[in-house]
């Protein structure tokens, strides 16, 4: 589906802004209730993101309405790798034909999009929050090759799950089924997770900068 001009400016009003002690009173405007997870996305936000931005272990950007001075998204980002080998992670290797170890990556810790957007069919994380980390991930590749976006998803959290394969385009990595043996990972079609999974196991998911 296109976008059309009445929001790409919708889209655009929204300003990538690092949550710091001067303005964390921002995120008192962030609800996102719609779901167990969803609580958690706000949660995590409220109570915990200045904290862990301030000690250097992640860093939250804000997605914050110019016109309206409210926080319509945020991610939380930290770096991380992906291990080539084991048993869920081969693949990787082959997608990547490398020979190390550990492939670099940038870590989406948390992302969200607040009720009322999301209610508004913008699509605010996959339009806006994606690409400009796409283009700080570039960014970080200039001196140190960290060429994947990594997110983590528990199998229960089905909606955003299908949601970044099949509209952010980020590829699963096998999962551990219940009986202790990788499958490849859940097909994103189902309308719900297919029974040999765990809801609370999580899927790993990245996405190849160079590759899209
Ligand atoms: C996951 C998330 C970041 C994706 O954001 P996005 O790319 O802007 O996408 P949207 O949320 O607008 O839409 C994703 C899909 O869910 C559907 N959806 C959104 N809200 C919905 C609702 N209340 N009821 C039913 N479907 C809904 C959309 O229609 C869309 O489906 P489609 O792809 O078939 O059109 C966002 O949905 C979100 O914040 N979810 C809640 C928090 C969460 O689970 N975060 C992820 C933690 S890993």
């Amino acid at each position: 589906m296109s976008v059309d001009a009445a929001q790409l400016e919708l889209l655009a009003d929204f300003e990538p802004t690092p949550l710091t002690g001067a303005n964390a009173g921002l995120v008192e405007t962030f609800q996102s209730r719609e779901s167990s997870y969803a609580e958690e996305v706000e949660r995590y936000l409220k109570r915990q993101a200045l904290l862990e931005s301030e000690q250097g272990v992640s860093k939250t950007t804000l997605f914050v309405s110019r016109a309206r001075g409210f926080v319509g998204a945020y991610a939380t980002l930290s770096a991380t790798s992906i291990p080539t080998v084991g048993q869920t992670s081969t693949v990787l290797r082959e997608v990547l034909r490398t020979e190390k170890a550990f492939v670099g990556a940038v870590m989406i810790d948390w992302v969200g999009v607040s009720d009322e957007v999301r209610r508004t069919g913008l699509r605010l994380g996959e339009r806006r929050v994606l690409p400009w980390l796409k283009a700080e991930v570039v960014a970080v590749n200039r001196h140190a090759a960290a060429p994947l976006i990594r997110l983590d998803v528990s199998v229960g959290n089905w909606r955003a799950y299908r949601t970044y394969v099949i509209r952010w385009n980020f590829k699963a990595l096998p999962v551990m089924a219940r009986d202790g043996r990788p499958r490849p990972a859940p097909n994103p079609d189902l309308p719900a997770p297919p029974p040999e999974f765990d809801n609370r196991t999580y899927v790993k998911m990245f996405l190849d900068i160079y590759a899209t």
